[in-house]
């Protein structure tokens, strides 16, 4: 047997050491996929893709076209759509989701949208109400599934698309495996059509047709005492606690000169910077200062957004960084912890600060706040803090997908600019 050399392992093997992702399973053989191979979007067996030019798969169509009447559910099922801004609704959407979306794949840990962050990410600038989707049970109103659209403007190798975000698509555990997501797919699909929208983009955990990116979560310990209680983490070998602590220690206070919670008043300056930055990217959003102002703008609990104002010109942005809350149910609570506080990186540019030294700003401010892992996806730059920031590499991969819009090649990491809450 070797040696047992007492060395600690160097910084990097234990920050790769950690953190269990949400993002589902590895490329497998080529499934059959009933209903996504019935679908416009990228095939995974050769044979079914439909070639043509990089652009929309299906003829184009026109509104009076679409289906004017909902497809039809098993008769015990009705179609409902939620308003989130109803208390009552948001409750049960709050719950529906609380009890039944996604969880890691050994069932730890289970993604708990708040109530506030539903209506923050459901009601973007020109949202539509009939896009946030329903079903109950005939009889009891019971919410048992759930799948959302929202309007956004993607930026695709250059073409400006209007399209849906499609989020929280959501069954009862009780009704698994019983075709309904394709349903709420096509009834969101039909729904959208008759706004006259014809591309989607959408993340997921698993493997469809066809992934035009992938991902991977990195996690990065801001109070790894409790993460390893939690078993979000675990304790290297060769290191004790207090070494892990110690490793982990972040200083109290950020360091970039003129950092500070951005304000309403900043929204021009950081619709500008964003756009200028994500427009390098193949897949990327662009935002108007509406929708800047939405997305971006501070929101206790919900989204954390931080500017870099010029020491030397004042009112001058130069640097932008933010993170958004997406706290976990830790379903077998342990250690007396019921939630795993999770910080999420959102869009962060630097113009004159450097990147590595801006996140290490973003972990200190997300840490003052009491997350306890700031989680952040290889995409954009990230690639090029993550290990000296001493992320370690999660366990899933996230897939990107656009429906009706064909390209040829897949993309990179470092090609995608657009984060899915
Ligand atoms: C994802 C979920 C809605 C699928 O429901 P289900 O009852 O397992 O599956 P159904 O029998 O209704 O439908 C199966 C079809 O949905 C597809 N599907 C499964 N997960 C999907 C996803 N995340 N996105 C799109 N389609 C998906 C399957 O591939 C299958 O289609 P195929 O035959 O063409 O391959 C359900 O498992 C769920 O609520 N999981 C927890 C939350 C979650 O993971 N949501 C997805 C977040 S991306």
């Amino acid at each position: 047997m070797a040696d047992e050399d007492h060395e600690r392992p160097a910084p990097s093997d234990l920050a790769e050491e950690a953190g269990r992702s949400f993002a589902g399973m590895s490329l497998d053989d080529v499934k059959d996929h009933a209903f996504w191979e019935t679908q416009p979007v990228g095939q995974l067996k050769p044979e079914l893709d439909k070639s043509g030019p990089e652009g929309p798969i299906d003829d184009p169509m026109t509104v009076d076209e679409v289906k004017k009447e909902g497809y039809h559910l098993p008769p015990s099922f009705e179609w409902c759509t939620c308003d989130v801004t109803d208390k009552k609704v948001n409750d049960e959407v709050f719950e529906l989701l609380d009890n039944n979306y996604v969880e890691d794949d050994d069932a730890m840990f289970r993604f708990q949208y708040s109530r506030e962050f539903l209506k923050w990410v459901l009601q973007p600038p020109g949202y539509v109400k009939d896009w946030h989707l329903g079903v109950r049970v005939v009889g009891t109103g019971k919410l048992v599934a759930f799948i959302t659209g929202v309007p956004a403007k993607l930026s695709v190798k250059g073409k400006k698309l209007d399209l849906a975000e499609i989020n929280f698509l959501c069954i009862h555990k009780k009704l698994r495996s019983k075709r309904l997501a394709p349903m709420l797919i096509r009834e969101i699909t039909r729904r959208i059509n008759l706004s006259g929208i014809w591309q989607a983009a959408y993340t997921a955990g698993v493997v469809l047709p066809k992934p035009i990116g992938t991902a991977r979560y990195w996690h990065r310990s801001l109070n790894v005492k409790k993460l390893v209680e939690i078993g979000f983490t675990h304790l290297h070998s060769r290191m004790t606690m207090s070494q892990t602590i110690k490793f982990f220690r972040l200083d109290k206070k950020p360091a970039t000169p003129g950092i500070r919670p951005m304000e309403d008043k900043d929204v021009p300056a950081v619709t500008a910077l964003l756009n200028n930055y994500l427009k390098k990217f193949a897949v990327a959003p662009v935002f108007d200062e509406e929708e800047t102002r939405h997305h971006l703008s501070m929101r206790d609990g919900v989204v954390y957004s931080y500017v870099v104002e010029d020491p030397d010109k004042p009112g001058k942005i130069t640097d932008f960084v933010s993170f958004y809350s997406l706290p976990s149910t830790v379903i077998q609570s342990s250690g007396g912890h019921s939630t795993l506080r999770a910080a999420y990186s959102y869009y962060n540019v630097a113009g004159k600060a450097d990147l590595t030294r801006l996140m290490e700003d973003a972990l200190i401010l997300a840490r003052q706040k009491d997350f306890d892992v700031f989680n952040c996806l290889d995409l954009m730059d990230n690639a090029q803090f993550l290990k000296d920031l001493k992320f370690g590499i999660g366990d899933g991969n996230l897939q990107y997908y656009l429906y009706n819009w064909r390209l040829h090649n897949k993309l990179g990491p470092g090609d995608i600019g657009l984060v899915l809450t």
